[in-house]
């Protein structure tokens, strides 16, 4: 070992080390100069230790005089106590400090372009931080983040290991079979004009997996798809992928159920009951307006659709006599909060559910004797009370309306909710709170307006429930899939199915897409064939591990949990990607740009 080397990291120094001598390598998290002191808090990933030089160590001294923050240093001391009062409750080793007696400068620094100290909340800019990644992942709390994330990997490997799992890799360059997002397309060189794609899930491998025999298999698997990003959403991100032959949907959730315990138990000390609630897609979509209901806080949709027909209000009469709904609302204690203008057209909230296509929002505001707002007029004093009975409204509450087609209600609505819960505080946003499960009963088929056909909800290959197959022909809309989502606090983190492994209904699953079977056979030939050669009943699902991660440390920022995140531009600002290349690398793979 070098002179230079560590003995110890800046975490582990504590009073019963005073008197031995160490030497710890770090870089300069803070430096205070004193006439005849000068306090270095010397930091590692494992924490911070204070380094004292005093004014009588003549060369020392001007040197510890040179340093500046960030500098890479060696020092080697005396661990030695604070003096009384001195003492920093808040570290681990904020009983001790060293003092020094010799220090090596192993490099330099020029002065950063932010301050990586976080003193308070306060962050620099996230573009500056992004560009200057390798400084932003010396702060604690994105250190703290990766060791969550380290210990979340390792829990998954070490528990499905115990549970009978294969860890298999599959391939990054495979055949553009569409998923849903667009495919990222890698030209070949050898075969000029061909494209890889880079894969969306390892969905089709793990389904061959199960046909080759090996009936429990995961893979931490990076995927790419090229999408609109949000706080949530990366373009390479990665999944816990694992698929399971001779399997029902009880089965997974147990494994995943079991996994999660220890996940929530290893990194955050947490209990977390099992097995989870579940609540049917209908429910969701009714109660809470969305497929992922958040329910960490209550305030339910509610249908007042019976009172609206007795209203004198034409949109709502009309909605329902064309088969819509009229669904709504109640914000309690909103009435000061909410002001008309929010309310109104044009209005913050009103703009928001026009982003989800609905018409309009129609309000009230509760006071003890009358309702007020933009339609209380079409409602008769005994149709009010009613009102404020079905909606449990009390003064000072504010009742919010829309009513249109369904679905439309229930993304409005939805949206609405969660962002009203935000601001009324409805949750504490950092309280350790967990409010997992799972989603079933998703109708197999979606209708598609725009394009006039039926769409499959999830990928094609998911199995719709036993008893509604005879009906997949004459009436896709009422078939329910095998398919499940794992709903967190209202993310997503997770989502499979049991997957089709009959030829037969394969087949009608492909008529009802209006996808014949050349076409078919094209797109997945030869995930078909090998279905077809003695595929084991199977099925699977993929856990989302950066929102998993982002759940562990309590942030809802995706770029919180990933080393080298791509910014909401899907930009890597600290490499430059993406780049424009050497017009011979495009030469080589026959690639004209068109200079559009
Ligand atoms: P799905 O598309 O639902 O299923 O993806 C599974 C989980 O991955 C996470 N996720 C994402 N996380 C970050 N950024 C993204 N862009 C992103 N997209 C998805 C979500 C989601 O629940 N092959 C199927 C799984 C299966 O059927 O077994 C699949 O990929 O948490
Ligand atoms: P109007 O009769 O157009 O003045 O609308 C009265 C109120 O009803 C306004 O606050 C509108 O935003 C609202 N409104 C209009 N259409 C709808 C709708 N489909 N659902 C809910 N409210 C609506």
């Amino acid at each position: 070992m070098s002179e230079w080397q560590r003995t110890h990291t800046c975490g582990e120094i504590r009073p019963a080390m005073i008197g031995q001598t160490v030497t710890l390598n770090g870089w300069v998290n803070t430096y205070r100069a004193y006439p005849d002191q000068i306090f270095v808090d010397l930091r590692d990933r494992y924490g911070i230790t204070q380094i004292v030089f005093t004014k009588d160590q003549g060369e020392l001294w001007n040197l510890a005089n040179s340093l500046g923050r960030e500098f890479c240093v060696s020092v080697t001391g005396q661990v030695a106590a604070r003096i009384a009062g001195k003492e920093n409750p808040k570290i681990a080793t904020g009983a001790v400090e060293l003092h020094a007696t010799q220090l090596r400068i192993l490099n330099s620094c020029p002065t950063p372009p932010f301050e990586i100290t976080q003193f308070g909340n306060e962050l620099a800019n996230e573009d500056l931080r992004m560009k200057y990644r390798y400084l932003d992942l010396r702060r604690q709390t994105l250190q703290q983040t990766l060791i969550m994330r380290h210990k979340l990997c390792k829990t998954i490997r070490d528990n499905l290991d115990r549970q009978g799992f294969l860890e298999v890799e599959t391939p990054l360059l495979g055949k553009s079979t569409p998923e849903g997002a667009r495919d990222y397309l890698v030209p070949s060189r050898v075969h000029i004009g061909q494209w890889y794609a880079l894969p969306q899930s390892p969905q089709l491998y793990k389904q061959l997996l199960m046909v080759a025999g090996y009936d429990k298999y995961f893979q931490i698997a990076r995927c790419l798809r090229d999408e609109d990003l949000r706080a949530d959403r990366q373009p390479e991100f990665t999944q816990l992928d694992l698929e399971m032959s001779f399997v029902e949907m009880e089965d997974i959730f147990r494994v995943i159920e079991n996994l999660a315990a220890e996940i929530f138990d290893r990194c955050l000390g947490i209990s977390l009951p099992t097995p989870f609630r579940r609540m049917s897609y209908s429910e969701a979509m009714l109660r809470y307006g969305s497929d992922k209901p958040d329910l960490r806080f209550g305030m339910e949709i509610i249908d007042i659709g019976e009172i609206a027909q007795q209203s004198e209000f034409k949109v709502f009469q009309e909605t329902l006599a064309q088969g819509g709904v009229v669904r709504g609302l109640c914000v309690k204690g909103a009435a000061s909060v909410l002001s008309n203008t929010d309310l109104k057209p044009g209005g913050k909230l009103s703009e928001l559910v026009t982003t989800f296509k609905a018409k309009g929002l129609a309000w009230m505001k509760v006071e003890t004797d009358k309702l007020t707002g933009s339609i209380e007029k079409f409602f008769p004093a005994t149709l009010q009370q009613k009102l404020r009975e079905k909606m449990g409204a009390e003064s000072g509450d504010v009742l919010l309306f829309v009513a249109d087609k369904e679905p439309i209600v229930c993304d409005a609505l939805g949206a609405l909710r969660t962002r009203l819960a935000a601001q009324m505080k409805l949750y504490d946003p950092k309280a350790p709170v967990y409010n997992i499960l799972w989603v079933v009963d998703f109708p197999s088929f979606m209708y598609d307006e725009e394009e006039k056909r039926w769409v499959a909800n999830h990928h094609p290959f998911t199995a719709p429930k036993d008893e509604d197959i005879p009906f997949m022909l004459s009436d896709p809309g009422r078939v329910k899939a095998k398919a499940y989502d794992l709903v967190m606090n209202g993310y997503e983190v997770g989502g499979g199915s049991i997957r089709i492994h009959s030829r037969e209904v394969q087949n009608q699953l492909f008529q009802v897409l209006g996808m014949d079977e050349a076409s078919a056979k094209e797109r997945f030939g030869f995930l078909l064939d090998a279905l077809s050669y003695g595929a084991p009943p199977h099925g699977g699902i993929a856990l989302g591990l950066d929102r998993w991660a982002m759940m562990l440390a309590g942030t809802t920022n995706i770029r919180d949990v990933i080393a080298f995140p791509k910014n909401q531009r899907a930009q890597d600002l600290m490499t430059g990607a993406p780049a424009a290349v050497e017009e011979r690398q495009l030469r080589d793979l026959g690639i004209k740009f068109s200079g559009q």
